[in-house]
């Protein structure tokens, strides 16, 4: 697919088939992911991959709880309270892959898993595939119960969990607003 068309088509996907996602297709993304600068060429990111959908159940709760004890009050808008605190919403979106990047290194550890992130999700949208960062899942994965859900090292940091699976339906686009552009010169 032209570079463009996935840059401009890609949308956060949040309605998913049952469909697996073959795991050949699973290791071109994450291909994809390491083609990502990151500082100094470390490289430095550890891909996780989840498909054990008791086990996504399982964190989705955590998590959620997680996020209403630790979020001040009056930070998230009603409607998230409401969503985080409904027993039958799922922050993975019931898709069958997650695939959490996480930094095995402190140094611009975010800034380079981001950048991988991004890679991934832009050839998943060149394969067919949905994907969508999900932020809610991130700061539960960072405590020693989330990574000990998952078997991660202590100093590994969870940045990125992004969900990927063949959508259900297309998501509607979305309108970008105007960029802001300072021209000095
Ligand atoms: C850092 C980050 C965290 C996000 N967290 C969530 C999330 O927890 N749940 C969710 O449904 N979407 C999440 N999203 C998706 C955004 O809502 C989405 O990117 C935004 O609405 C723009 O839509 P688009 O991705 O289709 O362009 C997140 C996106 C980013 C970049």
């Amino acid at each position: 697919m032209n570079l463009t068309k996935a840059i401009a088509g890609r949308r956060s996907t949040r309605d998913y088939t049952t469909e697996a996602v073959d795991e050949k297709l699973i290791l071109r993304l994450i291909d994809a992911a390491v083609q990502a600068p990151s500082s100094m060429n470390q490289q430095p990111w550890t891909f996780t991959v989840i498909r054990d959908q008791a086990l996504l159940e399982r964190i989705s709760q955590e998590a959620k709880a997680w996020v209403l004890a630790t979020t001040p009050v009056g930070e998230h808008s009603s409607h998230f309270q409401t969503l985080l605190s409904d027993e039958d919403f799922q922050l993975f979106y019931h898709a069958p892959v997650l695939v959490l990047i996480s930094g095995n290194e402190p140094n611009q550890c975010i800034e380079n898993c981001a950048l991988a992130a991004e890679n991934l999700m832009l050839a998943a949208y060149a394969e067919g595939l949905g994907t969508c960062w999900i932020g809610f899942a991130q700061g539960y994965l960072n405590t020693p119960q989330g990574k000990h859900a998952l078997g991660l090292p202590a100093e590994w940091t969870p940045v990125a969990p992004i969900i990927v699976g063949h959508p259900k339906s297309a998501p509607a686009p979305i309108a970008h607003k105007a960029p802001s552009i300072h021209w000095i010169g």
